[in-house]
């Protein structure tokens, strides 16, 4: 995805981790630049949030940047910084975050667990099936230090599922009544007292 600024000049890196300040890394300006860099972010924000929102056919976006302001939560945009003459484009999106969850394994047991979430999930259309997506997920779990089966996935769609299954070999979703997905391996295994 385009702006009308240069992406390049406010992301350091391919990878980049927004936060709810919306300071990128690596920012070192004043107090000036710093207002002028949050409002390029928070439109880079909007627009990813609302191209997946369009993508997963939601009236309402799941990611703003209104609402990351407000949440413990991290968006990773990946960033392809030579595209455009240099000018760099904005190819996806993930966001993550913990959430207090009520979860219920196969035996109809129900769980209180805070899990690292997959919130929200976007690939610029255009790069669709070319490993972009695989790409920032892989950077999302080494920092979050986290493995796929760990994951609770909020309403994932059937490309997100096939992801998964893909990359993970995640298969057979537990769904959950509050729309949440999560795998076999995500409850802790029981001891066995033998
Ligand atoms: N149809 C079915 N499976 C798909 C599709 C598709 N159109 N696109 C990607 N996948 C799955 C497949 O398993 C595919 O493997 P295959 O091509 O061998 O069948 C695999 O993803 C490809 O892996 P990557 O190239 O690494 O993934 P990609 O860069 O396409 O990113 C993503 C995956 C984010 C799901 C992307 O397809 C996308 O943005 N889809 C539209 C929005 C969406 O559904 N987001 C998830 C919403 S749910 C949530 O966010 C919690």
């Amino acid at each position: 995805m385009e702006f009308k600024f240069d992406v390049s000049d406010i992301f350091p890196s391919s990878i980049v981790e927004v936060n709810p300040s919306l300071i990128p890394p690596g920012f070192a300006g004043d107090r000036r630049g710093l207002s002028n860099v949050v409002a390029k972010v928070a439109e880079v924000v909007n627009a990813m949030g609302d191209a997946s929102a369009a993508a997963q056919g939601l009236s309402n976006p799941i990611t703003s940047a209104e609402r990351l302001r407000k949440a413990d939560q991290t968006v990773y945009l990946l960033v392809d910084r030579d595209a455009k003459g240099g000018k760099g484009v904005v190819t996806g999106m993930l966001k993550t975050g913990k959430k207090s969850l009520y979860v219920f394994d196969r035996d109809g047991q129900h769980h209180h667990v805070s899990p690292p979430c997959v919130l929200d999930f976007y690939v610029h259309e255009s790069r669709q099936r070319t490993g972009l997506g695989k790409q920032l997920f892989e950077h999302m779990l080494k920092k979050e230090n986290v493995e796929p089966i760990k994951l609770a996935i909020d309403r994932p769609s059937d490309k997100l599922l096939s992801f998964m299954d893909k990359h993970y070999g995640l298969q057979t979703p537990m769904r959950q009544m509050n729309n949440y997905v999560v795998f076999d391996g995500f409850f802790p295994e029981l001891q066995s007292d033998v």
